[in-house]
């Protein structure tokens, strides 16, 4: 029997990604959402991907009395941890929603698996707890200064999950920092669905592309980066979903807590990914320069080093397959 792996926020972007790919690595995977920022739409795209209709419950993660109905209903041996609020200008407008969903969320699932002595969990953390790096590229030995309230919710998850892991050696726990994940599966019948205005570069790419938003505002050209634009370090979210199979697997021989950079390693300025997505579709994308954005910092990439290590992990996928990728599915439509 293929081990049962439920992925909380199994609807959402990184989510139904990492389903796809569970089953393409030989698990059965359970979604869990509560649709707050994803649709029940995505369930028949998972299920023509996988060849059979995967199970799916509409539970909220903080619904701890729900949760123990999922793990009483299917035969759970690990966890990927996925749902939760995660557009840091919004965070900072709605502190107390984004420690109820991130924190309390978390902290229901940490109990709820103690109880059913589920002890692996894969957790989805951010490049955010790094706030403003100190050298670069940013290995997981930087200090943790998150600038958002959305990069603080993910320090102090990381934080209580490795205090769990101090106090009882049974668990197994992945805290993997996303650096800025990007792109849609190559069928392009997966990708970012954002309700309303896209927040990332790449998506607000797309529909400017599409014709449904006007152009380009870029938040600064005056950073201290080659050209002025800021540089970050885009990963495929097919290549983030592969890295979540490796750190399962890496946990089946390892206990404690673990934090792991996900990220390509190198860093792309705006003006790159734009003349990036400019190749992809054809079309130019009409830009205006403005000032820098509150919380931005001018540089962050990875030092994907240990997840190469110990993962044998690192990305395969590029900045224009990223861009391919991204505009394949703006073209079947964008959306659920
Ligand atoms: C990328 C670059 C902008 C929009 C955020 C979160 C991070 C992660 C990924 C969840 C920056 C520039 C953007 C625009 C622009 N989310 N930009 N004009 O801010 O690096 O990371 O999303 O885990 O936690 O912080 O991503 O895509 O918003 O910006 O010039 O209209 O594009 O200034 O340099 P960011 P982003």
């Amino acid at each position: 029997m293929p081990e049962s792996i439920l992925v909380t926020g199994g609807a959402g972007y990184v989510g139904s990604h990492v389903v796809v790919a569970l089953v393409r690595a030989g698990y059965a995977p359970v979604v869990l959402d509560n649709y707050a920022n994803s649709t029940p739409a995505v369930l028949p795209r998972l299920h023509a991907l996988a060849g059979y209709a995967i199970p799916a419950v509409h539970v909220d993660v903080r619904d701890a009395d729900a949760l123990r109905g999922v793990f009483r209903d299917h035969p759970i041996t690990a966890v990927i941890h996925c749902a939760g609020l995660k557009a840091v200008g919004e965070s900072q407008a709605r502190p107390l929603a984004y420690y109820d969903v991130n924190v309390g969320g978390a902290m229901a699932l940490a109990q709820v698996m103690g109880e059913a002595g589920v002890a692996t969990l894969v957790f989805s953390s951010s490049a955010s707890v790094y706030g403003e790096p100190e050298a670069l590229p940013i290995d997981e030995a930087a200090p943790l200064q998150p600038h958002s309230v959305y990069g603080r919710t993910k320090r102090i998850v990381e934080d209580f999950l490795c205090d769990l892991a101090g106090a009882n050696a049974n668990w197994r726990i992945a805290l993997l920092r996303y650096f800025n994940p990007a792109g849609a599966h190559v069928s392009g019948t997966l990708g970012e669905a954002a309700r309303g205005r896209p927040n990332n570069l790449v998506p607000l790419l797309c529909k400017i592309a599409a014709g449904e938003l006007a152009n380009l505002t870029v938040y600064g050209n005056d950073w201290p980066t080659a050209d002025g634009t800021g540089v970050r370090d885009y990963l495929h979210v097919e290549d983030l979903a592969e890295g979540h199979i490796a750190a399962l697997r890496h946990l089946a021989g390892v206990r404690g807590a673990l934090a792991i950079n996900l990220g390509a390693g190198r860093g792309h300025s705006v003006l790159e990914v734009v003349a990036a997505f400019e190749r992809a579709c054809g079309r130019r994308i009409a830009r205006t320069i403005a000032p820098r954005r509150p919380g931005d910092v001018a540089a962050s990439y990875a030092d994907a080093t240990r997840a190469a290590q110990l993962l044998h992990w690192r990305t395969t996928r590029d900045l224009d397959a990223i861009c391919a990728d991204a505009w394949r599915w703006q073209q079947q439509g964008g959306r659920y």
